[in-house]
């Protein structure tokens, strides 16, 4: 018995929601296929060039599947080969992926006996070998599809699928190097009674937004003014990306992750064309290599 996944890329932070709101993207996707095995542990087969680590425990997919094994106890061990587009280090859930789609597959080959929160928590172990901390604004979109909000992930994930109406998502990738770790070790540890009370209307604002199908109030209430303006320095081109992204019509946007991406939101496919000049343009003249996704929340 084998399967095979496609696991998305995707966008955690959604500008206001810093840990709690995320999405998938129809495009890049990992490929991974599993098949159970008769002798115990796990078994990766790396089919990229990335050089990621085949030791289970040091590996993203490794770890979450060995999480998930110890919940199994008469399955001895799952092989997966991996085939990665997202490259590792972007910005927009090469990790999550990893750790979702073999915790999605593994199910697949049980019978899909565990749950979506269930999934959530195994492939929040993947997460942490890559990161140091277990969050889950990548793994839940990665499980879930769509825009989720993770209302909190202890005790265990709660996790709030959003039916968020068709949104364009252009995506940049500058060839810097921002480790998770250090973009949250920057973070200030507190934050005035005045942006928390900002940044919530901005949540409340965006889920509502997101729920109603209101463009304008959606646009509204991208705005960040507790992790952005401190994790903005570490990247080139943040403010003109922006800018450039707001006045060719994009509803907002901001960091992908933890960066070094960023990702922009529009309403129509032509304005998310227009925010694909603007980034090529900005990186093109800042003379950084870079990719470009242009896409959809999937
Ligand atoms: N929410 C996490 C962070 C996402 O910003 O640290 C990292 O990909």
């Amino acid at each position: 018995l084998a399967v095979t996944v496609h696991a998305p890329a995707t966008v955690a932070n959604m500008v206001c929601g810093f840990d709690v709101l995320g999405f998938s993207l129809a495009a890049p996707n990992d490929v991974m296929h599993l098949r159970l095995l008769e002798q115990p542990g796990v078994v990766i087969i790396n089919e990229d060039d990335f050089g990621l680590p085949t030791e289970p425990t040091r590996n993203v997919a490794g770890a979450a599947l060995l999480a998930m094994l110890r919940a199994v106890p008469e399955v001895p061990g799952v092989e997966v080969r991996i085939r990665k587009a997202i490259r590792p280090g972007s910005g927009i859930g090469s990790s999550a992926a990893s750790a979702a789609g073999a915790v999605v597959g593994l199910n697949q080959l049980l019978g899909n006996r565990f749950s979506k929160p269930q999934l959530v928590e195994f492939a929040m172990f993947g997460e942490e070998v890559a990161s140091g901390v277990r969050h889950a604004d990548n793994i839940a979109p990665g499980i879930y599809g769509g825009v989720t909000l993770i209302r909190a992930t202890t005790p265990t994930p709660d996790v709030v699928p959003l039916d968020a109406p068709p949104l364009f998502v252009t995506v940049v990738h500058p060839q810097i190097e921002v480790k998770t770790s250090d973009a949250r070790q920057i973070l200030k540890r507190q934050v005035s009674l005045q942006d928390a009370i900002r940044q919530w209307g901005n949540v409340g604002g965006l889920v509502a937004g997101l729920l109603k199908h209101d463009y304008a109030l959606i646009g509204r209430s991208l705005e960040d003014v507790i992790v952005e303006p401190v994790r903005s320095i570490l990247i080139p081109g943040f403010r003109e990306v922006k800018d450039g992204s707001r006045a060719v019509g994009a509803l907002g946007g901001g960091i992908s992750g933890s960066g070094p991406s960023l990702f922009m939101l529009s309403q129509d496919e032509a304005t998310a064309r227009a925010v694909e000049t603007v980034m090529r343009d900005t990186y093109q003249r800042l003379g950084l290599e870079h990719h470009i996704y242009l896409t959809t929340i999937n």
